[in-house]
């Protein structure tokens, strides 16, 4: 199987040539309900259809899967007649259900710059969304997890803590919620802090090189996931030589960060434009 490349054409097509337990790690943003079409057919998919549509590029997703694999899904949902419509929802049920995938944690990626809208006013009852979902499932019991390429600093009083002088130990702490720190575990230094679940990273990358070069070639991709958000799954999920698969690879942020990090990747995207800004993208510096 060619590894480093795009291939231009439809997932659900071009992942059957694809041989069984062939990959190491799936990081994929497909298109979301009643969005754009990115210039492909059929692919503005009503949110009632969306699992239907959806499920035949999951099974292959978890065919191509080796058995320690991971499959790292950012979706996000919408208002439909008033309400916040639950088809990510089903889908999660219908990928763990009827396709055994694993459910390993839901991450949430905060983008605290997600600019005015017309929830601002308040009368449509909900704020507006600063999230969208990064569903992260295995296909087996076991699989790849560094915690220490995405561990964050140490907050001042934790670091306090670890350094012994912080204001009494687990036992005796005084804070309301007591529940987790009574634990046998003890505080130790592992060089950072656990980021939790919460990826907190604001989609603005108007002038980045990347975006620079989009201009130039007059192709921009509308909806780029960030290379940070990338780099948190392919860090965490994968080793050296790892193959990272893209089955909507669009403007090719996973496969740019599977290649800085000496992972092998394949991008696919049903739009040629998007397969040749992608491979243009891997020349700029890493
Ligand atoms: C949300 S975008 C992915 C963006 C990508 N994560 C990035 O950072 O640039 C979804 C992509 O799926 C592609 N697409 C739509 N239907 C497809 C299909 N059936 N097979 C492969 N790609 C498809 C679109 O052309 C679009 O580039």
């Amino acid at each position: 199987m060619q590894v480093n490349c795009f291939i231009n054409g439809r997932c659900e097509e071009v992942l059957r040539s694809f041989d069984n337990c062939s990959v190491d790690f799936v990081l994929t943003s497909p298109p979301y309900a009643d969005q754009r079409s990115y210039g492909v057919d059929n692919a503005s998919i009503k949110p009632d259809k969306y699992v239907e549509w959806f499920g035949p590029m999951a099974r292959e997703i978890y065919r191509v899967l080796k058995d320690n694999g991971s499959f790292v899904l950012n979706i996000n949902d919408k208002v439909v007649n008033g309400f916040q419509h639950t088809y990510v929802f089903e889908l999660v049920l219908f990928l763990c259900k009827e396709l055994n995938f694993n459910l390993v944690r839901d991450y949430i990626w905060h983008n605290p710059s997600t600019p005015p809208n017309i929830y601002g006013t308040g009368k449509y009852g909900r704020t507006k969304k600063s999230h969208e979902y990064c569903f992260w499932f295995s296909k087996g019991d076991k699989w790849t997890f560094n915690l220490d390429p995405i561990r964050k600093k140490y907050s001042p009083d934790m670091a306090k803590y670890l350094e012994g002088k912080g204001k009494g130990g687990r036992e005796d702490n005084i804070r309301p919620s007591t529940h987790s720190f009574n634990c046998a575990v003890k505080w130790t230094n592992h060089g950072g802090a656990d980021p939790g679940s919460v990826i907190s990273i604001a989609n603005t990358s108007s002038n980045d090189t990347f975006f620079k070069l989009c201009k130039e070639r007059g192709v921009l991709h509308p909806a780029r996931f960030p290379v940070q958000l990338a780099e948190f799954f392919i860090l965490s999920g994968t080793n050296e030589g790892d193959l990272v698969l893209d089955p909507f690879s669009g403007s090719g942020t996973t496969c740019f960060v599977a290649e800085k990090y000496n992972r092998k990747w394949i991008g696919i995207d049903a739009n040629k434009d998007y397969c040749d800004l992608a491979l243009e993208r891997m020349k700029l510096d890493l």
